[in-house]
């Protein structure tokens, strides 16, 4: 173990954490020490797991000393409690996406982290990927001229995992857009490098045995005159991991023989049992190793001079010449992005790019896509900032 290492403490012990528990046992950085879930089966794997306390309340692993930066990853509606809480404790926050649900929410969490002289940040989400963030370095680099135009599209199955009721009501952060824009709007802001100034989207519900947006189309005007258009649909018929060389979401192997297995599973069977079988702390076969980066489906930018492709592995690059490859190493930790950022923030005081205003940008953002489905009209983000 390294002289500093990130004494972490976990809330909330489900399938986020599940999905970035490789790279907070791999990363010699971070050390886990503490876990709080009102789940018995949860608390007992992490402790057993990590050799650590486990507690029911998350008040409890708040007074622990051991624990210096807390992981909230608990559903959405608790995010702005938990993070409150963390920071009156003295605890830095990493709370996962979406930030929370109101802009009011996103600003008392970023008030209270400041006050309480305590770093806050977003994550994970897809705009730490490797792939973004290189691309995203060679757009700032001014190589290929401004980037003008993202098209990021992503098909899923995202509607038909298993869920909690609240999941599949939009008035408590249930659809794609709190959950799944989330990830893209991240990714396009990451790599486009300015504010969002406007916002047309069309939402779809198109499942009444699950009544909650299950696919959106958004047009993104930025500051600077970029624009995005993003298409995201987790009805499990297309899957755009065909276009990702069948690397899935996560990085591992993804079979695409398995077509429509998603809907299968949920006839006739108890969603809650299904949800707590995919949880962390239920008998399970060992994840696939990453055979790719994490990504969010298909994304194409282009710049002035040149075009980029984010692929499972790298980036491909169309510059005005020639056209080349950015291999970037595929890691085990996956997500070993947001251990680099926690660190720089933390250990070193550096500023982050998934900070507090990030967050509340993002968010705004999904609001605007709400807003303009809704209402028909291209929405500008002031409006949605200057919303009570
Ligand atoms: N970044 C990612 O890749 C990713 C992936 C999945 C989910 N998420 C996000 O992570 C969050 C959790 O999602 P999930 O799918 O794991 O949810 P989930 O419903 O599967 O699990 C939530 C867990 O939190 C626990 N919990 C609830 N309230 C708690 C509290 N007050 N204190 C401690 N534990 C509490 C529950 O017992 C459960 O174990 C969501 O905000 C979601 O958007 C992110």
């Amino acid at each position: 173990m390294a002289d500093r290492v990130l004494r972490l403490g976990v809330i909330g012990l489900s399938r986020a954490f599940d999905l970035t528990r490789p790279t907070l046992m791999a990363d010699p950085r971070v050390q886990v020490t503490a876990a709080a879930d009102p789940r018995a089966e949860a608390r007992a794997a992490f402790s057993s797991e990590f050799g650590a306390p486990a507690f029911a309340e998350a008040g409890e692993l708040l007074e622990q000393a051991d624990v210096e930066v807390v992981y909230i990853a608990t559903p959405h509606a608790t995010h702005t409690e938990l993070t409150l809480a963390a920071a009156r404790a003295g605890k830095h926050v990493l709370v996962d996406k979406p930030m929370a649900l109101r802009l009011a929410d996103c600003r008392a969490m970023t008030e209270a982290a400041h006050e309480a002289g305590v770093r806050l940040l977003v994550g994970p989400s897809h705009g730490f990927d490797p792939p973004v963030v290189s691309a995203a370095a060679l757009i700032a680099s001014g190589e290929l001229g401004r980037p003008r135009m993202v098209t990021a599209i992503n098909f899923t199955d995202f509607l038909y995992r298993p869920r909690r009721p609240e999941e599949l009501d939009t008035s408590q952060g249930g659809g794609v857009v709190f959950s799944q824009a989330a990830h893209q709007v991240d990714v396009v802001r990451r790599l486009v490098g300015a504010r969002v100034a406007t916002v047309r989207a069309a939402t779809g519900a198109w499942d009444h045995g699950r009544p909650t947006e299950g696919a959106y189309q958004a047009f993104l005007t930025f500051e600077g005159g970029a624009s995005a258009a993003l298409t995201y649909s987790g009805y499990g018929r297309y899957d755009t991991d065909a276009l990702m060389g069948w690397v899935g979401e996560t990085g591992g192997p993804k079979d695409p023989e398995a077509y429509g297995d998603a809907r299968r599973r949920l006839l006739g069977a108890s969603e809650a049992e299904l949800k707590a079988a995919r949880a962390y702390g239920a008998p399970r076969e060992p994840s696939p190793s990453p055979i790719g980066h994490e990504h969010f489906g298909f994304v194409l930018v282009a710049c002035e001079r040149g075009d980029l492709r984010l692929t499972a592995t790298g980036v491909d690059v169309y510059g005005p010449d020639a056209r080349r490859t950015l291999d970037t190493p595929v890691q085990a930790a996956t997500r070993h992005g947001v251990v680099d950022e926690l660190w720089a923030a933390v250990v070193e005081g550096r500023p982050s790019i998934h900070d507090g205003a990030w967050g509340c940008e993002n968010l705004a953002v999904c609001l605007a896509i709400l807003r303009s489905a809704a209402e028909g009209r291209e929405v500008a983000i002031s409006e949605i900032e200057d919303s009570p």
